[in-house]
């Protein structure tokens, strides 16, 4: 079978890379940018040392400083409103997956009509946006700023869709991960490790998305722990900067499946942080893949660093390798279903819509439909609590 591997857009990847903000804008022939971040990524004085870099370039700018939590739509359409009124021809984002998120939708209302619903891939509009977009990543979780959709909130169906707009250019600067608090370094980490774990075990992947993965899943091991205890390591958020960017190139193509699909459900219906609800599935999406496919077990539990050799049993391998996760996510705070204060009930209750409003769950490694996902929930529960 042949398969397709893209990159998307190129990635200026190295501790410093922010420096190079306004050549960059420039070569995408900008005159006016439209800069997206949040309040968090304020605080940290990034976005200060952002701006002024543009104003020692003498590059004008507005700023849309009112990025919210899992890019809700009417912030992306007012973001995207004000970016068109100023005549805004180039959009930077700079914060975690929620900037970029908004940033990636708001590009496209700087050439197309609101409200951004209007282009929710599957049910929406075609659309055409040629604005140029710079997306800098501040944690290492999303890898949003090389993957095609921006994941946004849509209220009104309590749907987290998507618009498809890849950036023009990714700046990945590790130090600017330096101040993520340890909760969101915990969080976000996991969020990449779902993205490879996910992304190494759908019926879509090809040998460039297996080889991310399998590194992807060493790198976190390695560095995720560490970082969440000694988060000013430059080495171990480089590390984490890069596990993150490269989950994004590799379910860009290979595509995410139950994992993903549970855990947009859990954000919309009991408001979970996105990295938290990612990490909560990762156990069972390892034991749901090894029981259907015993070498991604031992691949997995390898790759975790686990003491494996060819001829063990790959089912049994996943099972050690999922413990193991559960034993991490204990030691970095991530609380249970049940210690979140949600019921096992409401939790399997999430199964249909979870199904229903996410089609790329089809892309698992064995199908899945919706009885089985209330099981897998169920096991999620039952399993980390
Ligand atoms: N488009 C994609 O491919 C994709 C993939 C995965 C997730 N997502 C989306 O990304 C969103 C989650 O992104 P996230 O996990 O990065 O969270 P986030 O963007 O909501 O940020 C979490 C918190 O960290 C703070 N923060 C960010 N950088 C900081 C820094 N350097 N120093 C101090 N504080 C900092 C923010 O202010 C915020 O309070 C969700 O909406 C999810 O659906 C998108
Ligand atoms: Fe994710």
């Amino acid at each position: 079978m042949a398969n397709i591997y893209n990159q998307l857009c190129p990635v200026l990847f190295g501790a410093g890379a922010l420096n190079q903000l306004p050549e960059q804008v420039q070569a995408l022939g900008g005159t006016k940018a439209l800069c997206l971040y949040d309040k968090g990524v304020e605080a940290s004085g990034i976005a200060k040392r952002m701006l002024a870099l543009l104003d020692d370039a003498k590059i004008p700018y507005v700023v849309y400083d009112g990025v919210q939590s899992d890019a809700p739509s009417e912030t992306v359409d007012f973001a995207g409103e004000l970016g068109r009124q100023e005549g805004c021809d180039i959009v930077i984002g700079i914060g975690g997956g929620s900037t970029l998120d908004s940033a990636k939708a708001a590009t496209v209302l700087i050439q197309n009509p609101p409200p951004v619903s209007r282009y929710f891939a599957g049910t929406g509009e075609p659309f055409t946006s040629t604005t140029p977009l710079i997306l800098i990543p501040t944690t290492s979780g999303t890898g949003s700023e090389v993957s095609l959709m921006a994941v946004v909130h849509d209220k009104d169906t309590q749907t987290k869709a998507s618009v498809l707009r890849a950036a023009s250019l990714a700046i990945v600067d590790p130090e600017l991960t330096l101040t993520v608090p340890p909760h969101v370094t915990a969080m976000t980490g996991f969020d990449a490790l779902s993205h490879a774990v996910e992304a190494f075990t759908t019926n879509r992947g090809n040998p460039l998305s297996d080889i991310l993965c399998k590194n992807i899943i060493r790198l976190v091991a390695e560095n995720l722990e560490k970082a969440y205890s000694d988060g000013s390591n430059l080495h171990y958020r480089t590390e984490l900067a890069l596990a993150s960017n490269l989950a994004g190139i590799a379910f860009n193509d290979a595509f995410l499946h139950f994992g993903h699909a549970a855990a947009h459900e859990f954000g919309v219906v009991f408001h979970m942080p996105h990295g938290i609800a990612c990490a909560l599935t990762i156990p069972e999406v390892i034991t749901f893949a090894a029981e259907a496919d015993p070498k991604k077990g031992l691949e997995i539990a390898e790759a975790l660093g686990l003491d494996v050799s060819p001829g063990d049993c790959g089912v049994q391998a996943g099972y050690r390798a999922a413990s193991f996760i559960r034993s991490m996510m204990r030691r970095l705070n991530i609380p249970s279903l049940k210690k979140q204060g949600i019921s096992r009930e409401a939790a399997v209750g999430c199964a249909e819509g979870a199904y229903l409003k996410n089609p790329f769950i089809t892309a698992a490694i064995s199908p899945v439909d919706i009885p089985l996902l209330g099981e897998l929930i169920g096991r999620i529960y039952d399993n980390y609590q």
